[in-house]
Order: structure tokens, then sequence, then C-alpha cells
């Protein structure tokens, strides 16, 4: 990040954190060490990306309904495992791609990319995902599990059950991350690898939140939702990455044991009639939730499957 984009940071936080009273430009210029006019051009660049802040000089104030994130803010409040740097963008492509490029670069594990906006978001199985600017969190995070490539395939799953963890009682998991509150999607999941025969290389997490308003979805099983629960995007954030963090030591620390067993408890799809597309054809069954690989176990008429791959194509959601 350039030396200019961390001056706008910390002007943002410092009006972020002045709340409503405001901070005067005098004040913020006295705090970064720079001039009132820097301080009024940094101001006047977050207006023209999207951040509602008014007043002058004599004082900043965020504007009604202003929801920004401000990433020094969110480094100071963050606690727990995995605490990397967060960057923040107005406007990007896809954080996935961002975050892939800083990790093939060597970035550290726990880097957070966000943006307030993607031109070219990606959801899975080539799909898009759509969200306006600052109606969601759109972030992806950087993990480097010393887990052998097998074990893995659960990262999407640990994620998953973070992400329910953060947004409370009410969230439910639908195979094999999408999240789902009151039967809308409010949460999708894209989870990205480098890896060999001997280990993950890099890992990221993308994760699309919708929080104050749900787009039209492009997955056409799912009437989209949003977590609308009052809470500003910047309280979210934290829950999110802090329950990320606690859930991804847990898996490192335990195994799969305890997150299949998390995952249970949201499970969205157990004893519910499901059909999976699979390349070959459908199976049909009962969801009877997954294994320590996370892949999903549908019991049919001949017996039980175990699904790696797939998509959920029809739930029974009665009897
Ligand atoms: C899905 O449900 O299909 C997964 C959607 C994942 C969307 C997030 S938004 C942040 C990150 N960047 C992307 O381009 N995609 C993920």
């Amino acid at each position: 990040m350039s030396g200019i984009d961390q001056r706008r940071d910390a002007v943002l936080a410092a009006i972020v954190a002045a709340g409503p009273e405001g901070v005067s430009g005098e004040a913020i210029a006295t705090q970064l060490g720079c001039s009132r006019a820097a301080v009024h051009r940094h101001v006047a660049a977050l207006r023209r990306t999207g951040v509602a802040i008014v007043g002058e000089h004599g004082g900043y104030v965020l504007g009604d309904g202003a929801d920004p994130i401000a990433p020094a803010l969110i480094a100071a409040r963050r606690s727990g495992p995995l605490r990397g740097p967060v960057h923040w963008s107005p406007t990007t492509g896809s954080t996935n791609d961002d975050a892939a490029r800083f990790a093939r670069d060597g970035a550290p594990e726990g880097l957070v990319i966000g943006a307030d906006a993607q031109t070219a978001g990606r959801g899975r199985r080539g799909r898009t995902w759509v969200a306006a600017r600052g109606d969601a969190l759109t972030f992806s995070v950087v993990l480097r599990p010393s887990v052998s490539p097998i074990d893995a395939a659960l990262l999407p799953l640990v994620v998953a059950v973070a992400v329910a963890d953060a947004l409370g009682p009410d969230a439910r998991i639908a195979w094999p991350n999408d999240i789902v509150i009151d039967g809308r999607k409010v949460c999708g999941i894209l989870c990205e690898s480098s890896t060999d025969e001997t280990g993950v290389a890099w890992a990221v997490a993308g994760i699309g939140l919708n929080v104050r308003a749900a787009p039209t979805l492009t997955d056409a099983r799912w009437t989209a939702g949003a977590v609308s629960d009052g809470r500003p995007r910047a309280d979210l954030l934290l829950a999110v990455l802090e329950h990320l963090g606690q859930r991804y030591q847990q898996w490192l620390d335990h195994g799969a044991a305890p997150i299949v067993a998390a995952y249970a408890e949201r499970d969205l799809l157990a004893g519910r009639g499901v059909t999976v597309a699979l390349p070959a054809g459908e199976v049909a069954g009962t969801g009877a939730g997954i294994d320590e690989f996370g892949r999903l176990r549908v019991i049919g008429p001949a017996g039980e499957r175990v699904l790696g791959s797939g998509e959920v194509v029809r739930v029974e959601w009665d009897g």
C-alpha cells in the first residue's frame, strides 16, 4: 500500500473514531503530522470514493448511514489468532484475485484484502458475485494451512462454520458453504488454493456477506438475503475475522472432528431430501451430514453415497 493510501486510511480512521462529535481538520493534521490542506485533499478523495463525510476544516463527521471500513481501526480492534494486515480499497476486480496475487508473492498468513465494490467478483462454479457498493462485505483472507492436500478439502467448511458463528444462532449452512438465514442466502464463500502432493502453498478464503441489502443472485437455487441486524460493517467484519481465526486454529490443533460437530449443528440439509448434480448424473437421497473431508453424506435407496463435489440442485423443505 502506498504512503498516500496509508495517510488516507489514517484520515478515515480519525473521522470514524471521532463518532458523532466529529473532529477538526487541524486535529487530524496534528495527529498525523501533515498540513490541514493535505487532510482536506484526503477527505475530498474519500468522498470521491463514496464515503459520506460532512463538514469542512472546522469539523468532519460521517454522514447519516455512512458505514465505512477503516482498516487502521479494524487492525487495532482485532483479537485472537490469524491477525494479519488489513487492506481495504474502494473498488477492485476480485478480492480473491488480489489475495491470490499477494499470496503468490509471499504475503503472510492472515492478510485481509477487502473492497467496497468488485467489478469482477467471482462465485463458485464460474458464477459471478454481485453486490452494490458498500452494501456488503467482500473480502479475502490469505491462509497457509499446514495440512495435507486431502485434509485441506475441509477448509471451505471451516470458513462456513466461522461465518455462521459470527452471524449467530439462526445461521445455517447449506453444503458445502452457503450461509442461509430464514431461507435466504446471506453469504457465499469461495476458497481457492495452490497445492501439490506434499501440501498447501497458499489458500484464499473469499467471503461475500450481504449486510445492508440483498442483490439479485445469479445462483438460481437461492433467494438472496442480507444480515441487516443493525451491526455496522466494521463490527461484522471483526466478528467474522475473529471467529475465522478461532475455527481455523481449532482445525489445525484438533483436526476435523470439532468442525464436523459444529457443522452438524448448523446443517441445513441434514434429514432433508436432496438432489445433487454430478458430472455423471444426479444423486437423490437424504442429507446425512458431512465426513471429515467435508464430503456430503447422502443416504439413498442404494445405501450411503459420499460426495466430494457436485452441486445441490434441489432440497425438499417439507416432509
Ligand atoms: C458463491 O456463493 O458462489 C461464492 C461467492 C464468493 C464471493 C466472494 S466476494 C469476496 C471474494 N472475491 C470474489 O471474487 N469472490 C469472493
